[in-house]
């Protein structure tokens, strides 16, 4: 019976985490029981979602219980398995992250291929984030060749994927990040044009756009939204991804100025959660996957080594440490 190391949630934040709301412990993992698998994770995630989670407030997904490890998508190797379904050496995704060893049914466990692609692909461009930037686009903001979209948050996983389906549908792809070397990177992957939002951000989209913007895939919020109304065309479509600038806000964030402009451009604004893709997965993955391998699309990632370093990986991401997919790799 292999000794796990987890990370478990100490207390609920108030505006900003911190590293002292999250402790290291050892708890000893179960053997599997009959159809359980028992997994050494390898790889895991930490996604923007999981601030949420750190909240007790009702949302599409239960909040983080204080006291216990947390939860989130991790990739690993079955090491003991009693399932006819997996096999030792299986390579395999699930939602038990944050720890060393997970156990559990094996159906929670999808095996996965790794002989083409990293590993951790599956949780940045060909897993969760991937999948939400397709379907964001392609299903919710029904993006057409020719058409010109602007994308915040958009050195991140979902971001840098979103401007490169732009370009690989025949669009052209605006972009904002945080940082200029993020700024240059999302020129060198494709972007028609790109700039640091930390300058402003209307009159910067302005002068990208000026013939205005089709879609405005919207990760970010408040300043970045009140822009993109500005600057949409009429009939023009927002995907609400995410509001990043909102989830360390103490106080309630203030809402966009000029939201008026949806009636008068007759604009259509759509939230969507990647978990109710699922049926566009075979797609998403028959664009994405050959792209990828042959190197029209571009997967950058910032790996932080060590389940010990997960929160300050978290926390990094929530801050704009990462360029790409922020991952945590647990093998030594
Ligand atoms: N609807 C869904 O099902 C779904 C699924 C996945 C993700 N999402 C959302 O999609 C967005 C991107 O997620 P991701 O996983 O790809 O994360 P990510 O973009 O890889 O990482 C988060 C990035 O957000 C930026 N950021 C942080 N605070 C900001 C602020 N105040 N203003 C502007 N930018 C800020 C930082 O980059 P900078 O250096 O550029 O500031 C940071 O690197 C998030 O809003 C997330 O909640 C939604």
């Amino acid at each position: 019976m292999p000794q796990s190391r987890e990370i478990q949630l100490v207390a609920r934040p108030t505006g900003q985490p911190t590293e002292d709301l999250f402790r290291l412990v050892t708890a000893e993992v179960p053997d599997p029981a009959e159809g359980e698998v028992l997994v050494r994770n390898l790889w895991m995630s930490v996604d923007p979602y999981m601030r949420g989670r750190m909240n007790d407030t009702k949302s599409y997904i239960p909040p983080f219980a204080v006291g216990a490890a947390l939860q989130g998508g991790a990739v690993g190797e079955v090491v003991a398995s009693r399932s006819d379904s997996h096999a030792v050496g299986d390579l395999v995704l699930h939602m038990q992250g944050w720890r060393d060893y997970a156990v559990g049914p094996a159906r929670s466990f999808r095996r996965v291929d790794a002989t083409s692609v990293p590993a951790s692909a599956y949780l940045g461009v060909l897993g969760m984030p991937g999948l939400t930037a397709w379907a964001g686009l392609f299903k919710v903001a029904a993006m057409q060749p020719g058409e010109t979209v602007f994308v915040s948050g958009a050195a991140g996983a979902v971001g840098s994927l979103v401007g490169q389906l732009v370009k690989l549908r025949g669009g052209t792809a605006i972009g904002s990040a945080g940082t200029d070397e993020k700024v240059s990177w999302l020129r060198e992957i494709g972007f028609d044009a790109a700039f640091n939002y930390r300058g402003g951000v209307l009159a910067q989209l302005q002068a990208a756009a000026p013939s205005g913007i089709d879609v405005y895939f919207e990760n970010v919020g408040g300043e970045h939204l009140e822009a993109a109304l500005s600057v949409l065309r009429e009939h023009g479509r927002i995907a609400v991804c995410g509001l990043i600038s909102d989830y360390n806000a103490a106080t309630p964030p203030r809402g966009p100025r000029g939201f008026m402009q949806v009636v008068s451009k007759r604009l259509r604004i759509e939230g969507f959660l990647a978990g109710d893709q699922g049926p566009h997965q075979a797609d998403f993955l028959a664009e994405v996957l050959p792209a990828l391998a042959d190197g029209r699309v571009q997967a950058r990632e910032t790996v932080v080594h060590g389940l010990e370093n997960a929160p300050q990986a978290f926390l990094g991401l929530l801050a704009g440490a990462n360029t790409g997919k922020m991952v945590v790799s647990l093998s030594a």
